[in-house]
């Protein structure tokens, strides 16, 4: 199904065959927990203990959106969908067609992006069909994921908020209603977060971070992509570059990350070199997916 964020693959989260079938489908390991995705806030009450107060103002103001919620389940949420987890990651996508198909339920839909394991998330139909395309009986087209990078996924442990994953909401807005909110991104061993692990969101072209003209002279010789955020490379055949954002908007390099780094793993390649972005709003996200792309 499509969300504002990534594509969803999604089966009935009460029900544990349906969920069990998600993992099979993606090859996903069973400690790695799934995102409950809602219409509506009503809904998401039937199956959690209750939902703090002070998080009322949050939520108004993020749901629907990109905004991924830990809170404590209820017996009605299966433990296959959180591996065993005491908390559950609720969503409500900001999407029409998500919406109009989650309100038509009286289940939420458990739904990890649909990628197999570990590869590039995807934001299109086509995206999806590309890997999974034979292992699933229909994808929903709504059309390219208007964010394009995950949701942020926010927590609380004893002292005060923590985002687990950077994503689609700016972690600025969510410290404006909060106060300032600690950083979880790199549980390595045991991470409470698998979408943390340090190599995840990986292309299979090798990928290189950093001041993109000296990483091509560095890497003369060999053949090159280049995803930039809005500057050209002369040393680059033109059909080798994709420059996110000519205008130099994060929001719109963020929507387009993905389907890059997917576009560079279909041309005959080395490598492809990229940069650092700005470290604020999208930005951050940006940073995130491609480090860990890069490892
Ligand atoms: O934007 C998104 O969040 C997309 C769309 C489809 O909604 N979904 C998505 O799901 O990215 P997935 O499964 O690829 O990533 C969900 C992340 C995983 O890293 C998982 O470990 C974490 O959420 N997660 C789920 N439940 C959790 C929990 N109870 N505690 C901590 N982390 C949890
Ligand atoms: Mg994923």
């Amino acid at each position: 199904m499509p969300t504002e964020t990534v594509y969803g693959l999604a089966a009935d989260a009460t029900n544990e065959r349906a969920v069990l079938n998600i993992f099979k489908i993606k090859d996903r390991p069973s400690f790695d927990p799934l995102i409950a995705h809602f219409a509506h806030l009503d809904h998401v009450r039937e199956f959690v203990e209750t939902i703090p107060e002070n998080l009322n103002r949050l939520l108004e103001q993020h749901w629907p959106g990109p905004l991924t919620m830990l809170l404590k389940k209820n017996d009605r949420i299966p433990e296959v969908v959180t591996s065993g987890l005491s908390t559950v990651a609720i969503r409500i996508p900001n999407h029409p067609m998500a919406l109009k198909l989650l309100s038509g339920l009286d289940f939420p839909l458990a739904a990890p992006s649909a990628n197999p394991f570990g590869y590039v998330s995807p934001t299109s139909a086509n995206h999806v069909n590309d890997q999974l395309g034979e292992r699933i009986p229909y994808i929903l087209d709504g059309g390219p994921s208007q964010i394009g990078v995950e949701s942020t996924i926010l927590g609380f442990d004893e002292n005060g908020p923590v985002v687990y994953r950077l994503g689609g909401t700016k972690v600025e807005t969510i410290e404006e209603t909060l106060g300032p909110v600690k950083m979880a991104l790199n549980q390595s061993s045991n991470p409470i977060a698998p979408g943390m692990l340090k190599s995840h969101y990986a292309p299979k072209r090798k990928v290189y971070i950093g001041e993109i003209e000296a990483l091509i002279d560095e890497h003369k010789g060999k053949k090159i992509g280049v995803i930039s955020f809005f500057s050209r490379h002369q040393a680059v055949p033109e059909a080798h570059q994709i420059i996110l954002s000519p205008k130099a908007n994060l929001d719109e390099a963020a929507s387009r990350l993905f389907s890059a780094l997917r576009l560079m793993d279909k041309l005959d390649l080395d490598l492809v070199l990229t940069e650092r972005f700005p470290e604020t709003g999208l930005g951050r996200a940006i940073n995130d997916r491609l480090k860990r792309a890069a490892v």
